[in-house]
């Protein structure tokens, strides 16, 4: 409040000085100025420079401080986060212009008005209050913005290129991105922020916000350094597979955009484990990292006994690599696999568990369970997991139904293989979450996963019981921004409900 009402005053006698400016220039007079080394406002004052577009800078400094004013005050009483935006909008525009026009009294004119001086200092001085002061406006204004320039630029030349083009791009640009430092300096300073009403600590990892990057967008190991900046508080790499394998036959990635969803059909497409050790080790990372574990996929892994050999074999190799990720995942629900090796029925899954068991593995262990399985047999399935050491759950993976009512028919009918991301995911795994959050919840983190596109998405599968949130698709058609604007409405979502931190929405429509 202080900072603004300074704004204010500031912005007052910014008037002040260039109405007098303005004054002088209509009535041909110079403002009286001591004329010294490189100080000469007669110089200045009667350059051609002295006017912009046909008005003098005068009249173009009274308008911009007003401008300020009128907003900073009305923002004390009504439409704050837009009022902010036009402060926050009019002290950028004013404080690169009185740097351009510093330039050119300096270098251009060889000569310093110091009323020109003046007004460039109090216009650095409102840049500066409006950027600390309106930090959170700020924020969602470049949200907005990034989500306009998105939604209407970037994503329309995407959607023209074959989508597994487009993400072998984002993952090789994010990674240049991730080692650039300016680059990050930005993508931080547009969204990353902190607040301590969405940070937890789960399973001893500390997660700076509760949205995550889900298993198999960095399935190279790529944005680790870039993702917290768009302020992920953790990310999934994988799924990895102890052999490397190239992909399944093409397309193994398409768009379905009426129905919000992307077809996948990747079926564990990775460089195999040691690449992935060798990226990763002896790095550190500023957001808990997971890696992400699933059986190779070979037609040679026939039986039940070998996959399990081959997914142990891949835990063996990460225990003894100099790795800092903070969890694992167990993914036992690749829809998109060779053969018909399968977790689901209790003994086998039973069998995968103990294996997993006997390794005593160093850190947390998430199974990612299927969606398409009913009430009965995911409630068996969790009965098994609770016996284990498993610290958690994600619901879940890909949608197997291709006749689910959210999915367009001709839009599924271009693809004869693959599974479904995104909204048809949406409600079902929320029905999983509350479920396993009813019976399960004081034994089992559940991390929510599938269809989240918004803030409000992310806050039902809360609701519903997740103290984490994953997602992909939701990115990919909303943009990267999605992640600063959940983070940034979470709070007020909270608040709404009576909420003073995350934990408590938790669970808050399933108990
Ligand atoms: C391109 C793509 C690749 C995926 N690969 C994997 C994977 O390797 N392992 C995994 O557990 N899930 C994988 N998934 C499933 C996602 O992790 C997630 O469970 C699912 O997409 C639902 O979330 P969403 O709607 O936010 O995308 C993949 C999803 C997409 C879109």
């Amino acid at each position: 409040m202080m900072v603004s009402i300074f704004i204010t005053l500031l912005a007052l006698l910014g008037i002040t000085d260039s109405v007098y400016l303005a004054y002088e220039h209509i009535i041909h007079a110079i403002p009286p100025c001591s004329s010294g080394l490189l100080v000469d406002c007669g110089q200045v004052l009667t350059s051609k420079y002295a006017i912009f577009l046909g008005i003098p800078l005068g009249i173009w400094g009274v308008t911009y401080y007003a401008l300020v004013f009128a907003a900073t005050v009305v923002s004390f009483f009504m439409l704050r986060r837009y009022s902010r935006w036009i402060t926050l909008i009019a002290t950028t525009g004013g404080f690169l212009f009185s740097l351009y026009l510093v330039f050119l009294q300096v270098f251009v004119i060889h000569a310093i008005c110091l009323y020109c001086l003046g007004s460039a200092l109090i216009t650095t001085l409102l840049f500066l209050l409006s950027q600390t002061e309106f930090s959170l406006e700020r924020k969602q204004l470049l949200v907005s913005s990034s989500k306009f320039l998105y939604k209407n630029i970037i994503k329309k030349l995407f959607f023209q290129i074959d989508p597994e083009k487009v993400h072998e791009v984002m993952l090789s640009s994010g990674e240049i991105l991730g080692n650039c430092l300016p680059a990050r300096t930005l993508a931080a300073y547009a969204f990353r922020q902190t607040n301590s009403s969405l940070t937890q600590t789960i399973d001893n990892i500390t997660f700076p916000t509760p949205i995550g990057l889900a298993a198999g967008f960095d399935y190279e190991a790529k944005l680790m350094k870039i993702l917290p900046e768009l302020n992920f508080g953790f990310e999934t790499i994988g799924t990895i597979t102890n052999h490397p394998y190239e992909g399944n036959k093409r397309p193994r990635l398409g768009r379905l955009p009426l129905s919000r969803s992307l077809m996948v059909n990747k079926g564990f497409k990775n460089e195999g484990v040691k690449a992935i050790i060798s990226k990763m080790s002896d790095r550190n990372f500023t957001i808990p990292i997971g890696i992400s574990v699933g059986r190779t996929n070979k037609a040679k892994l026939k039986t039940q006994k070998q996959s399990i050999q081959d997914i142990i074999a891949t835990f063996e190799k990460l225990e003894e690599a100099p790795l800092t990720h903070a969890y694992y995942e167990l993914n036992i629900s690749c829809p998109n696999l060779i053969g018909d090796i399968t977790f689901y029925p209790p003994q086998n899954l039973k069998e995968l568990l103990t294996a997993v068991e006997t390794m005593k593995l160093s850190r947390p262990i998430f199974v990612k369970m299927p969606i398409e399985k009913s009430d009965k047999v995911t409630l068996k399935m969790l009965e098994i997991i609770a016996q284990f050491s498993i610290n958690g759950v994600i619901f879940g993976n890909l949608q197997k139904d291709r006749n689910h009512p959210s999915l367009n028919p001709t839009e599924v009918s271009q693809f004869q293989t693959g599974y479904f991301s995104g909204k048809p995911t949406w409600e079902r795994s929320n029905q999983l979450i509350s479920l396993c959050y009813k019976y399960y919840h004081d034994k089992l983190t559940i991390i929510g996963c599938g269809g989240v596109f918004s803030p409000e998405d992310a806050y039902l599968k809360f609701k519903h019981g997740a103290s984490l949130v994953q997602l992909i698709t939701g990115m990919i058609y909303e943009g990267p921004q999605l992640i600063s604007d959940i983070t940034l409405t979470l709070p007020v979502l909270l608040k709404k409900d009576g909420f003073t931190h995350i934990s408590q929405a938790v669970g808050s429509t399933s108990r």
